[in-house]
């Protein structure tokens, strides 16, 4: 096991280039399950649920080669057409196999992913869409037993516009027969980056970029290359890292127009933001302003971001209210940030957050991947030292944090230890 050792109170300067995205990598993944053959994937960050995703696959039989931020998959000869619960209890969207499995082979046996650390995230517009498409679904013994000779194209309406719901239904859709309309779709730019490699694939999805697709389904697709595009989350915690420390940087690699809610909000608190192409440019202001946040689905601001905005709130100069409504009980990390003497009040979905002159270090203990994120955040500006445990969770989604935060000048490091 690993912890962080944080020494707070050093103000980030300086350059950072941005991973590719966990939640485009992850679909990606599974959609090269749709046609046998070789596929190239760039941009890949190195991550614990990619690895997880990784060896998914192979055990699903797909080969795979990983280096250097490029995956070679080879999807030509797989044969067993299961998700374990080994696999699926430790990364949900392991449930991406499901619909590209059920599609292209007519069988499918994906284990029920369960709770995550923040409360029950159900699957159910996942099985109830693929059943709408002909799909016979059981459930038995902890896995979703799906089968269907050929899915068939039809109205999937959804009461909530889910990203990983709307990414299994497109590629299930792609190879059905016939067109579906899926209204109330995700829109967020890693549905987007599916998308186009589905239609690279020789998919016929249109309505890219907005809440109603339409699949018309084809009888075979081939394999494409992807690029993954930029991580918005990891772009999106650097920010709040310069800001809460004072700092200035610099993000490279980065796609401003995925960002803009969290832009808007961050130049709200008082910090002056510049944007180019691929550039964002970030200088705190004198004080950090207490700003109100409500998440929503994209373009809204991020649930994935809400954590790490909480950290920034915890110094700012008044109370502001942060609530989410994508996960209503995202709150896990709140009782970390109160040990280092933040002052947060959770009622129902909402947090009332007022600001502190100072936090101090202390000893706390991640629980989910952007809860300690929100950690480390709060460390950086915390007096004295602050120790993360568990830091498995940050490196489901975050690259060698430790490395790039050092890049800019934080005094963190990564240490081996005995506490669980
Ligand atoms: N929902 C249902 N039934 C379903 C599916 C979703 O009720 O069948 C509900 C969820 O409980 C939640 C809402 O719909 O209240 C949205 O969930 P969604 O399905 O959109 O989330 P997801 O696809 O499971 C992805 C990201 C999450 C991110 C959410 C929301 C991946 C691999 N995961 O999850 O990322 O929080 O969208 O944007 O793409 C993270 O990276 O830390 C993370 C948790």
């Amino acid at each position: 096991m690993f912890k962080f050792v944080i020494n707070g109170g050093k103000t980030l300067h300086g350059k950072l280039a941005v991973g590719g995205s966990k939640n485009a990598t992850l679909p990606l993944m599974a959609a090269t399950l749709l046609a046998r053959g070789k596929y190239v994937i760039e941009g890949i960050p190195i991550l614990r649920d990619v690895m997880t995703m990784k060896q998914l696959m192979e055990t699903i039989g797909v080969s795979i080669e990983f280096k250097n931020h490029r995956m070679v998959v080879d999807s030509s000869d797989y044969d067993n057409l299961e998700a374990p619960y080994e696999l699926v209890k430790k990364m949900r969207a392991s449930i991406y196999v499901l619909g590209p499995l059920l599609a292209k082979n007519g069988y499918a046996k994906v284990s029920l992913p369960g709770g995550c650390a923040w409360g029950p995230r159900p699957v159910n517009f996942h099985i109830e869409s693929l059943k709408k498409m002909g799909a016979a679904i059981d459930l038995e013994q902890g896995y979703i037993v799906a089968k269907a000779d050929r899915l068939k194209g039809t109205l999937i309406a959804f009461d909530y516009p889910s990203v990983g719901a709307t990414g299994n239904v497109l590629m299930a859709a792609a190879l059905a027969e016939g067109t579906t309309v899926i209204q109330n779709a995700a829109m967020e730019p890693e549905i987007i980056n599916l998308v186009e490699f589905l239609n690279a694939m020789g998919a016929r999805i249109s309505g890219t970029g907005t809440n109603r697709l339409e699949i018309n389904g084809v009888d075979a697709l081939h394999p494409a290359n992807a690029a993954v595009i930029p991580d918005r989350i990891e772009a999106g915690t650097f920010l709040v890292a310069a800001a809460i420390t004072g700092g200035d940087i610099v993000l490279e690699r980065v796609e401003p127009n995925h960002l803009t809610a969290v832009l808007s909000k961050l130049k709200d608190t008082g910090a002056e933001i510049a944007v180019e192409d691929s550039t964002i440019s970030l200088s705190a202001g004198q004080k950090i302003l207490s700003v109100n946040v409500s998440t929503a689905v994209y373009p809204g601001f991020p649930t994935d971001m809400q954590a790490q905005w909480m950290a920034l709130m915890c110094v700012a100069d008044n109370t502001s209210i942060i609530a989410d409504t994508v996960y209503t009980d995202r709150f896990a990390h709140v009782p970390e940030l109160i040990r280092l003497g933040a002052r947060i009040r959770v009622e129902g979905n909402a947090a009332a957050v007022k600001g502190v002159k100072r936090l101090t270090g202390a000893t706390v203990m991640s629980t989910d991947l952007r809860a300690s994120a929100s950690l480390i955040l709060a460390g950086l500006v915390a007096e004295g030292t602050t120790e993360v445990l568990r830091i498995y969770h940050i490196d489901r989604g975050y690259e060698a944090i430790e490395k790039k935060l050092q890049a800019v000048g934080a005094d963190i490091r990564r240490i081996r230890t005995e506490d669980f």
